[in-house]
């Protein structure tokens, strides 16, 4: 059975756990050209922006010795309408792997479905899995083992805070979550959280002897036009110095990238010794090179 990675959660935590440790090898020893991903071509479909996603996955699969194609959907059949599913079928006859980047998560569940080759969400409406990934590489390599560790997100409820909640049972850790009224996660992604997941009021009650904050932007792509309303709803949501203090002395700070200085984040926290999002942009390429390496191989 061709193997997708939809959401975290289609992954066991033994998987999981595999795939981070394997990235933390691969950027000790350098990966080998000569491996299995040699000669492979990755098909990346992107109907939004990016920089860290195209550019680790390319560049992952360089470095593998295989090949990545960016389809932007503007300038592709996908732009004009030609179903998902025809383009699945037709991908998977010329590529060896799919990434995508869209706005629906059912668009990417009905591309997987017609692919005879694994799927990889590279962003949805819902989920951010492979950002995860790199985060909990991130966190491994900083500070050890995740497991019975207090991460707090504190901001929107938005697609990369679902996969945190994702991934606080499958790595074992508590996430306590702090976001303003009317912006919070969905309830059924909130309720497979389940014990390991804590809906919070305010952001200091979240942080308080936290082992990590995170944040990311208010106003996530697409929602452009809500941006007035959101900059007020989310005022009490930045994570700044006297936040970051709230957490345990050896705390590290997390953010996806790109970030917005005053809002979410002062310049002072993201710019400043506990931030670690330099490591974290740049995991995104090993730990999906890990990851390719293990849907290719499987
Ligand atoms: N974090 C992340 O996915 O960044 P990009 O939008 O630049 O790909
Ligand atoms: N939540 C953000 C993440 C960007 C990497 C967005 O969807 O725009």
């Amino acid at each position: 059975m061709t193997r997708h990675l939809l959401k975290l959660s289609d992954f066991t935590p033994s998987e999981l756990r595999g795939i981070v440790l394997r990235a933390i090898e691969l950027k000790k020893a350098g990966p080998n050209r000569g491996g299995p991903i040699a000669g492979k071509t990755l098909a990346m479909i992107f109907t939004k922006n990016s920089t860290r996603t195209r550019v680790s996955f390319e560049a992952g699969m360089a470095k593998f010795g295989g090949h990545a194609l960016f389809l932007h959907s503007n300038a592709t059949q996908l732009g004009r309408d030609e179903p998902i599913e025809d383009t699945a079928k037709v991908l998977s006859r010329m590529c060896d792997a799919i990434m995508i980047r869209n706005d629906s998560q059912a668009d990417q569940e009905a591309l997987a479905a017609a692919s005879r080759v694994p799927v990889i969400n590279g962003l949805s409406d819902l989920h951010h899995p492979c950002q995860l990934l790199a985060d909990m590489q991130t966190w491994f390599e900083h500070r050890g083992d995740p497991a019975g560790k207090v991460a707090a997100w504190v901001g929107d409820g938005n697609n990369v805070c679902h996969s945190w909640i994702e991934a606080a049972p499958l790595f074992g850790f508590k996430l306590r979550i702090a976001s303003p009224k009317g912006f919070e996660p969905v309830e059924s992604i909130i309720k497979q959280g389940g014990d390991s997941v804590e809906q919070m009021r305010g952001a200091t009650f979240a942080a308080n002897g936290a082992d990590l904050l995170v944040t990311d932007t208010w106003t996530s792509m697409g929602q452009e036009a809500e941006y007035n309303r959101r900059v007020i709803a989310f005022a009490d949501y930045q994570v700044d110095a006297p936040l970051m203090a709230r957490a345990k002395a050896d705390a590290i700070f997390m953010h996806c990238l790109p970030a917005h200085r005053g809002q979410e984040v002062s310049a002072e926290v993201i710019d400043g010794p506990q931030s670690v999002v330099w490591d974290e942009a740049e995991n995104r390429m090993w730990a999906q090179m890990a990851l390719l390496e293990f849907l290719l191989t499987a």
